[in-house]
């Protein structure tokens, strides 16, 4: 992953790049560093750990440009030898790629052999001996060129150039923008983190590259000059700002009730119930099966809404995660493609696009960056109406995935709808219960701070609770640092009994319907055992002398009663982290966006 920035014709490069670094942390945070040219020299800055550890002011006389990077490790372990920017063995060059080079290791040894010194473990280093190898009597844009053959694999690349303190970037697989204001140019690996500093923004393809000097921006594609579009850009503070809450973890989950009105608004009608998504995606007539693929959350959002989906009408859909698609099947008798990511920049979900799309089947991203790659690769695009996510712990873009994909298969099932009025008006009833739990969670406390003195936790579920399941423990995972462990229910007495003590609470998610005696037999059978039991559910009655402890949800519909249960989950999981000291926002070895493979 890892965020790159570039800035040429700032008056303090150094405090312009340390702010904009701090937005690009959701990208990686294990290390940083900034480059400064004052043009006699490259000042480095790097420390181990996030953008506060980087001291405050530079004061560089006549420092004109300079590169930022924020790191999520994969070549070197995280530290200050191996944070970016990194020199050539003169100092005339500094770095900063975000990417994964598959050839690095053959590239690294030829250098060596021909004398060259390297400073860190890692990949992106062989960019900077590979730049002061080329003909210093190019310019800096053909020097950079001529080297981009020889690596292989995803980049997206500074280069800041000593002498004359231009900078130079490069995209290959791995996202690159270049922003404009007045008075220069910037890159940056997305627009969110300069966007306070530039009028327009422009998204570079794939074999781009971009020159800030002092002319302003110039762009080629190979060695040709090049025209891309520019998009105005507009920046609200009110975004990045917690409002008032702790983290922006807690403020995002108190988010979903009006993202919820804000996804049905202007595509579901409550009178006369009708679903419609033409306005966005227009001319897409589709029948037959759909697959929906989607890393981490983004899987276990297009699990449930597969779940749901199969519930209410009679669709075919299969969910898979995206790092571990089954090529054949995927290419065999899709109808359409769906693929989820919060981001638009998951590498393995961009992966599986471009399969999908080389069959000649049909994809939709649902994403919540407009611009992002996912939107520039997809045949249709319907955008979240979530709004920026900051916590690396996803909930509100969670939510609207659901809501999202549930509406599409609706509307693309168009002869079903007038059987699901439920449905509709279910739909609409969820804000309101989701502000009553709101109202509420503090009665959880107890619940929470068990959960918070486990070293392991299981939730178990069936069928459509065995999704809110998986997301459930993804986020007593990422964000307590517990060991939660989704099972389906009837399942765990196939060897997870063993594990069960008085110390592994277990949380179950109990829906009625068909099965919910099933999983009463389950609880049963697990206190029998000695473990905790919490259990989440519409019908509570079966549970009040057997469970420890009992949440009930308001809706018993497939849609209400998930998400219902997953908030639930989202507050559990984030005061179970308060009790612990966990970092909430920024979980450790984590990144937002995972954009290599
Ligand atoms: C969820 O809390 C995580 N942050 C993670 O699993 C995330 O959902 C996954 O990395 C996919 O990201 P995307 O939605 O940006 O593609």
């Amino acid at each position: 992953m890892c965020g790159i920035l570039g800035c040429f014709g700032s008056e303090n490069p150094y405090s312009l790049i340390r702010s904009s670094l701090q937005r690009l942390e959701y990208r990686g945070y294990d290390s940083c560093g900034v480059a400064i040219s004052d043009r006699d020299k490259i000042h480095s800055y790097k420390v181990s750990g996030p953008v506060s550890g980087l001291i405050q002011r530079a004061e560089i006389s006549g420092a004109i440009s300079g590169l930022g990077h924020t790191r999520w490790a994969t070549v070197g372990t995280p530290s200050a030898e191996n944070a970016h920017p990194f020199m050539d063995c003169n100092a005339d060059i500094a770095i900063v790629h975000n990417g994964d080079l598959d050839n690095f290791i053959e590239l690294r040894e030829s250098l060596l052999l021909r004398g060259h010194h390297f400073s860190s473990d890692t990949d992106s280093e062989v960019f900077a001996h590979l730049i002061e190898e080329s003909e210093s009597n190019l310019e800096p844009i053909q020097r950079v060129n001529s080297i981009l053959s020889k690596v292989t694999g995803s980049y997206a690349l500074g280069v800041l150039f000593r002498s004359s303190g231009v900078i130079v970037g490069a995209r290959h697989e791995s996202p690159l923008v270049i922003g404009t204001n007045s008075s220069g140019g910037f890159l940056c690996s997305d627009v969110h983190a300069i966007a306070p500093y530039v009028d327009h923004v422009i998204h570079l393809e794939d074999g781009d590259l971009a020159l800030l000097d002092t002319t302003g921006v110039s762009l080629f594609h190979g060695d040709k000059p090049v025209t891309r579009t520019s998009h105005p850009v507009s920046w609200d503070p009110a975004e990045v700002d917690k409002a008032g809450f702790d983290h922006y973890f807690l403020k995002e989950v108190f988010e979903q009730p009006k993202i919820i009105r804000n996804s049905l608004e202007g595509r579901v009608r409550l009178t006369n119930p009708t679903i419609d998504l033409a306005n966005e995606l227009p001319n897409m007539p589709i029948t037959g099966k759909i697959g929906v693929f989607g890393c981490g959350s983004a899987f276990n959002a297009g699990l449930l809404g597969a779940t749901i989906v199969s519930e209410l009408i009679d669709q075919e859909v299969g969910a898979h995660v995206s790092s571990n698609y089954n090529r054949r099947l995927l290419t065999k008798d899709l109808a359409l493609a769906v693929f989820l990511s919060q981001s638009g920049e998951t590498a393995d979900t961009l992966a599986t696009l471009k399969v999908a799309k080389s069959a000649g089947i049909k994809t939709i991203a649902i994403t919540n960056v407009p611009n992002s790659s996912i939107t520039r690769l997809a045949e249709f695009t319907l955008l979240n109406k979530a709004g920026l996510e900051e916590s690396v712990g996803a909930s509100k873009t969670f939510t609207s995935q659901v809501i999202d994909f549930v509406l599409l298969c609706l509307w693309l099932n168009q002869t079903d709808i007038s059987s699901l009025n439920d449905t509709i008006v279910d739909m609409h009833n969820l804000s309101n219960h989701l502000d009553h739990i709101l109202d509420t969670y503090q009665s959880m406390e107890d619940i929470a701070l068990t959960i918070s003195n486990a070293s392991s936790i299981f939730i178990i579920g069936k069928n459509l609770s065995y999704p809110i399941a998986l997301e459930a423990s993804l986020k007593f995972k990422e964000l307590a640092y517990i060991h939660a462990e989704a099972i389906m229910s009837g399942e765990i007495k196939h060897g997870t009994f063993a594990l069960l003590t008085s110390e592994t609470p277990v949380i179950a998610i109990a829906k009625s319907g068909d099965q919910y005696k099933d999983v009463v037999q389950t609880v049963r059978e697990i206190k029998a055992r000695n473990a905790p039991v919490i259990v989440i559910t519409d019908q509570a009655d079966a549970f009040l002398n057997v469970a420890d402890a009992v949440v009930t949800v308001e809706s018993s519909l497939p849609i209400g009663f998930s998400l219902e249960a997953s908030m639930i989950f989202q507050l559990l999981a984030y005061r179970a982290a308060i009790a612990k000291g966990c970092p909430i926002d920024r979980p450790r070895n984590l990144a937002k966006s995972v954009t290599v493979k």
